[in-house]
């Protein structure tokens, strides 16, 4: 029969080669004899393939020894809202298949083959934090070498869960977690180790991170600690991935503007109080500003309070501050202007003291009216004196006699002293709220700065 119909040597060498395999020995050897004519057997690999269901080991009371390594390629997203960390990530298993073995001597110098990964056991490592795995490619391949290692590298984009705090966006720092474990082996059949340092792994990925996007990777870190669920004992790998926001757009597009505006409207404050634009213009940087977060609104993080969000209600709150400010002021000036009410005695006395100039008080950068105009002076009256004049019903005023010319002179001098008065009080009043206003500014802004800094 054999002699009729010749069967191919290599089936026949398969054969014998799967026979050999079989064999109960001290090894699970590849006889390889007849390589270097065919090219790879597959059927002298078929005993190892069939047998891929099954964690490779001769022993099962001994664990299967994975080390694991990963580069970061990239860091795609971080999304506050939702709290993940997308990043691409190439995973890098080794481990020791005890059913493949051949003596590179024999088998034409082939010190290693690679082999598609479907035909061999996997170690069904994953990542705890992971929500959602794109595992790129189907029908990777996997290197083995002639003692039996083997090495598979994945590429996956992981969706992970990470505890993300944007409470010093965009200055913020990130520390997300990557934890290596298998879904089904406890320590008695599998343990994770490490081939590589962590520190080749963070210096790996940072030359590998092609993506000069918002995010820098600062360093990773590991902790190892064994993971109890119920009675079972799974082994881990704990890694720490460190990541900084670069800030720059953020500076330039949300600190910047909001800080000129803010400088704007405190130099809004040297507009003369007299003048009619003050408020309009004060009124058109706060529009202004509206619209400048309105705009910028997405380019925050929609979720919790950054410091960024108190920083610009602080500006708003300034703005605002300032425009009532100027709101009174020109009342004040207005009715000063108008029918200046009489003065109390304490206010004139203040007033006396702060325009004395050797006092500190405020002046007014406006009117460049330091001290009483001395034109008034001479027909100085008591504040008392004052007090009861103007108190007097405007009727009565009207109804004094018109012949007494010196009367009505007298009181026109006085009403324009008090006039003189009022502004010169608004006008101290408007220097006062704006040193109160830049002390405030100064404060708040350095306390946001130190706190950005911590
Ligand atoms: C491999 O098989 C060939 C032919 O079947 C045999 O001659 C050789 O001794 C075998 N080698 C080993 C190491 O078993
Ligand atoms: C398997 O390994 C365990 C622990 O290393 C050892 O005690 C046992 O004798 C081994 N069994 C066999 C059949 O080699
Ligand atoms: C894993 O790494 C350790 C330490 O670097 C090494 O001793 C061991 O041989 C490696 N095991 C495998 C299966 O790669
Ligand atoms: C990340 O957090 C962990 C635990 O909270 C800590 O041990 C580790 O040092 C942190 N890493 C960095 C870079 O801050």
């Amino acid at each position: 029969m054999e002699g009729a119909c010749p069967i191919r040597r290599g089936l026949l060498l398969g054969l014998t080669v799967s026979l050999l395999l079989q064999e109960r020995g001290d090894t699970f050897t590849i006889n390889c004899s007849g390589f270097d004519q065919h090219g790879v057997d597959p059927a002298a690999f078929q005993p190892v393939f069939d047998r891929k269901a099954f964690r490779p080991v001769l022993n099962h009371s001994v664990p299967t020894r994975v080390n694991i390594s990963f580069t970061l390629s990239a860091i795609l997203e971080v999304d506050a809202h939702l709290q993940l960390l997308t990043s691409f990530l190439w995973m890098n298993l080794v481990w020791d298949n005890a059913f493949i073995s051949w003596d590179p001597k024999e088998c034409i110098s082939i010190s290693k083959l690679s082999i598609s990964a479907e035909n061999l056991w996997i170690p069904d490592i994953f990542i705890v934090e992971a929500m959602n795995i794109h595992s790129a490619p189907s029908g990777l391949r996997a290197y083995v070498n002639s003692r039996g290692r083997i090495k598979y590298d994945t590429p996956a984009r992981v969706t992970s869960i990470c505890n993300l705090d944007i409470f010093y966006f965009p200055f913020d720092q990130q520390n997300c977690s990557f934890t290596f474990s298998s879904f089904l082996y406890t320590v008695d059949s599998l343990l994770l180790g490490m081939n590589k340092k962590v520190w080749e792994i963070s210096d790996t990925s940072r030359n590998v991170i092609q993506t000069q996007g918002e995010w820098e990777l600062l360093g990773i870190s590991m902790a190892t600690q064994k993971m109890s669920v119920g009675s079972s004992l799974y082994d881990k790998i704990m890694f720490y991935v460190a990541i900084r926001r670069r800030p720059g757009l953020y500076i330039i597009n949300l600190l910047v503007p909001s800080s000129f505006l803010v400088v704007i409207d405190a130099l809004s404050f040297y507009l003369p109080a007299e003048n009619e634009n003050r408020a309009p213009f004060k009124i058109t940087l706060l529009l202004g500003y509206n619209v400048f977060l309105l705009m910028m609104n997405d380019l925050l993080p929609n979720s919790g309070t950054p410091l960024i969000s108190v920083y610009f209600s602080l500006c708003l709150s300034l703005m605002v501050v300032s425009l009532l400010e100027t709101i009174f002021i020109t009342h004040l000036l207005h009715v000063a202007t108008t029918q200046p009410p009489s003065m109390p005695s304490w206010l004139y006395s203040l007033l006396l003291y702060c325009t004395s100039p050797w006092k500190g008080c405020p002046t007014a950068p406006q009117k460049g009216s330091q001290g009483l105009p001395p034109s008034h002076l001479p027909g100085v009256k008591e504040p008392m004196e004052l007090v009861g004049k103007e108190a007097r019903p405007r009727g009565a005023e009207l109804n004094r006699s018109p012949g007494s010319a010196k009367a009505q002179q007298e009181d026109e001098a006085h009403k324009s002293y008090l006039v003189d008065q009022w502004v010169l009080f608004s006008h101290l009043m408007d220097t006062l709220l704006f040193r109160l206003y830049l002390l405030f500014l100064a404060t708040s802004i350095i306390t946001i700065l130190i706190l950005w800094n911590t």
